[in-house]
């Protein structure tokens, strides 16, 4: 049988991993290159590279100046929001990394130390990543519709010595302050940090108002006339490159921890092989630096690669309509996006026919990628119908930083089956498992499940947390990696993701605990029990909806109540949690040993057919349920 590219380079992974990622790395410029490709008696499961010493921030942007890309576009922002652009060659975003470099050694930060950032979708947040990277600082990245409680919970385990923030984020028609959000949290944190440093921005100003707080600009200015500039530090490649919160099964994300050395190696071959894109090519993800996909594909991927990266503060729509996309698209030459498929709904809601499509040129497009959330086909082949251009799903997490399941567009597009993001890349032996951890037959549903190790770019850990990253992930299925989403994989290796196992909802592409938000609803005096589910959206995929149970003897207005603790899950986890749907029930279903049965709960809310659990323990509560939600 004659293989395709994909297959052959699949099976030369699976027959030798070590060589593979061996030859893959040598992509990289290394300070030492490494000796060992895996070391499996480090770490948890093993390490990466674990002899190799290298520099992220050196291989995204010096590699570049030093071979030829000084005058190429690394970074274009473009800010519908605002109405502003800025670009900025390697050689321009060298100067300004390693300036502001500069000015975090300068306030003390040392390699290992901890560095927040709470910033808006501006310039400014990618130097800080970078800068980071250069000396070796562990960046951990907040994302701007976060509020208070989220940061506070993320300042507290990652300790930072610095803050890194600006006065403002923008949304359309309003200015999100973050000075008061970032006080709330400062307040309720532990753990304080040495130094803010806040980026005015002309739209709103915030005042300085503690002894540590600084201004950004001033410091920048000075270093700047200093010709003061940091030189990328040498590194370990198994040392922390940044640590990325993202939510768990309680209110305490999870911090997944990046390495240096693994994570380039991967996210370099990704944009040949998946992407399909050369150096000097314009990728543009249309994600925020506070998620997975900015981090990867805003930041690391396109830089390492040599490719021009487009930083976009706007939105799909109303920014200032739904061809801002395609605009952007034209102007900049744009050769892939990547986004969430909720973008592409919001968009098709607004253009159903396409018209915006159609002012536009947008030949350099090559394909438009998705992921975050399942692509539903109706959408795949909407937007394929308008863009003329492969749409390909892919599927990944924040613990692995790239596609676990995808199409690789530069290896060779596979045939297409709708509603499965494809098929393995090298690096992930995919396994259905069931209860007794033993494999599925094809086309059965089960704990979608990584044979161990996981390839370089995966989180080899938790931050200082081995105990929870075992918990989490490796125990319920020994020699596994537990991905948390059920599905089942087809006789051709198509793998299909169904659900997630845990109480993880996504909200238009952004994944969000439901265990967190039950936190902060059960926190109200007058709750007594709670439960929240993700319901079916047509835009967002899911949203969130709350029931409650009253304490005995509660009199107050139950209106009142749902809006008191709407408020409190926007101020606590923050806006981006869409929670607006609250319902007051007398009681709430549950099994005889007192698990609520949240799962028939959503399958009510969305009108799914349902059997009542054999151990339920009142069934008639079921259909007060119903009668609630008028059903
Ligand atoms: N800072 C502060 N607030 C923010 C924010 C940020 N960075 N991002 C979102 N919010 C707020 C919004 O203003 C909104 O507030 P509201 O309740 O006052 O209206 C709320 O959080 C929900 O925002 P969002 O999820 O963006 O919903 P929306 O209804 O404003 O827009 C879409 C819907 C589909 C256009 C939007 O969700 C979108 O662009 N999605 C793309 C998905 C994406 O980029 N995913 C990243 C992973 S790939
Ligand atoms: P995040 O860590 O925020 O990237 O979210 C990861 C989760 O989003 C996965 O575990 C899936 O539940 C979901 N997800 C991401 N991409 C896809 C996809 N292409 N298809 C289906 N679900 C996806």
């Amino acid at each position: 049988m004659v293989l395709n590219e994909y297959q052959e380079i699949y099976k030369a992974w699976q027959e030798n991993p070590e060589a593979f990622w061996q030859g893959v790395a040598a992509e990289i410029d290394w300070i030492v290159q490494p000796e060992t490709t895996f070391d499996q008696e480090m770490g948890v499961y093993g390490r990466w590279f674990p002899d190799g010493v290298c520099n992220t921030c050196y291989n995204c942007i010096d590699r570049h100046v030093d071979h030829g890309r000084a005058e190429q576009n690394a970074l274009i922002y473009d800010s519908p929001i605002t109405g502003k652009q800025q670009k900025y060659s390697f050689a321009e975003l060298k100067t300004e990394v390693a300036t502001l470099a500069a000015v975090l050694q300068d306030f003390g930060l040392e390699k290992g130390d901890r560095a927040l950032i709470y910033m808006p979708m501006i310039p400014e947040a990618v130097f800080a990543m970078l800068a980071c990277a250069r000396i070796g600082v562990i960046h951990s990245v907040v994302f701007g519709g976060f509020a208070s409680k989220e940061l506070a919970t993320r300042i507290d385990d990652s300790r930072p010595k610095i803050i890194l923030t600006a006065s403002c984020g923008l949304e359309p028609g309003k200015i999100i302050e973050y000075k008061p959000l970032l006080d709330d949290a400062v307040m309720l944190a532990e753990h304080k940090a040495e130094t803010i440093l806040i980026k005015q921005r002309e739209e709103q100003n915030c005042e300085l108002t503690k002894p540590n707080e600084y201004d950004w600009q001033h410091y920048i200015d000075n270093a700047k006339q200093e010709n003061k500039q940091a030189d990328c530090i040498a590194l370990a490649a198994t040392d922390p490159l940044y640590i990325l919160y993202t939510s768990g099964t309680t209110g305490v994300p999870k911090g997944v921890m990046r390495d240096n050395g693994g994570h380039m190696v991967a996210l370099k071959w990704t944009m040949s092989a998946i992407y399909g894109v050369e150096p000097g090519d314009v990728f543009w993800s249309a994600s925020d630096v506070g998620w997975i996909v900015g981090h990867s594909y805003i930041v690391y991927g396109p830089l390492l690669h040599g490719c021009t990266t487009v930083l976009f503060e706007g939105k799909p729509i109303g920014t200032p309509d739904s061809g801002v996309f395609w605009r952007v698209i034209e102007e900049h030459k744009v050769n892939i996006l990547f986004t969430a498929p909720t973008a592409i709904r919001a968009i098709r809601k607004e253009d159903p026919e396409g018209e915006h499509f159609k002012r536009y040129n947008l030949e350099d497009l090559r394909a438009l990628f998705l992921a975050g959330e399942r692509a539903d086909p109706d959408t795949i082949k909407w937007a394929e119908s308008c863009l003329n251009t492969p749409v390909i799903d892919h599927w990944w997490q924040t613990e692995t930083s790239w596609t676990i399941a995808g199409n690789p567009l530069g290896l060779g597009l596979l045939p297409v089956k709708y509603g499965s993001p494809t098929v393995a890349m090298p690096g992930f032996d995919i396994c259905i498992l069931d209860d007794n951890q033993k494999e599925v037959a094809d086309g059965d549903m089960g704990a979608i499940c990584i044979k161990l190790p996981l390839p370089p770019g995966c989180f080899p850990t938790l931050w200082r947390n081995d105990k929870r990253f075992k918990e989490s992930y490796l125990n319920d299925y020994p020699g596994y990696y537990m991905t948390a989403d059920a599905g089942y994989k087809d006789s051709e290796g198509y793998l299909y993701i169904m659900a997630r196992t845990d109480d993880i909802i996504n909200v238009a592409g952004h994944r969000l605990s439901t265990g967190g938000m039950e936190e902060v609803l059960a926190e109200h005096p007058d709750v007594a029990e709670c439960a929240v589910v993700g319901a079916a959206d047509p835009l967002k995929g899911q949203l969130p909806v709350g029931f409650l149970v009253l304490k005995a003897g509660v009199g107050r207005s139950h209106d009142l109540i749902k809006e008191e603790v709407i408020l409190r899950v926007r101020e606590k986890i923050g806006p981006v949690a869409a929670f607006k749907q609250a319902y007051i029930a007398q009681r709430l279903p549950k099994t005889r040993s007192g698990k609520i049965l949240r799962s028939t709960i959503r399958k009510i809310i969305d009108g799914e057919a349902y059997q009542v659990p054999a151990t339920i323990d009142d069934p008639d509560i079921l259909h007060e349920i119903a009668s609630i939600l008028g059903k």
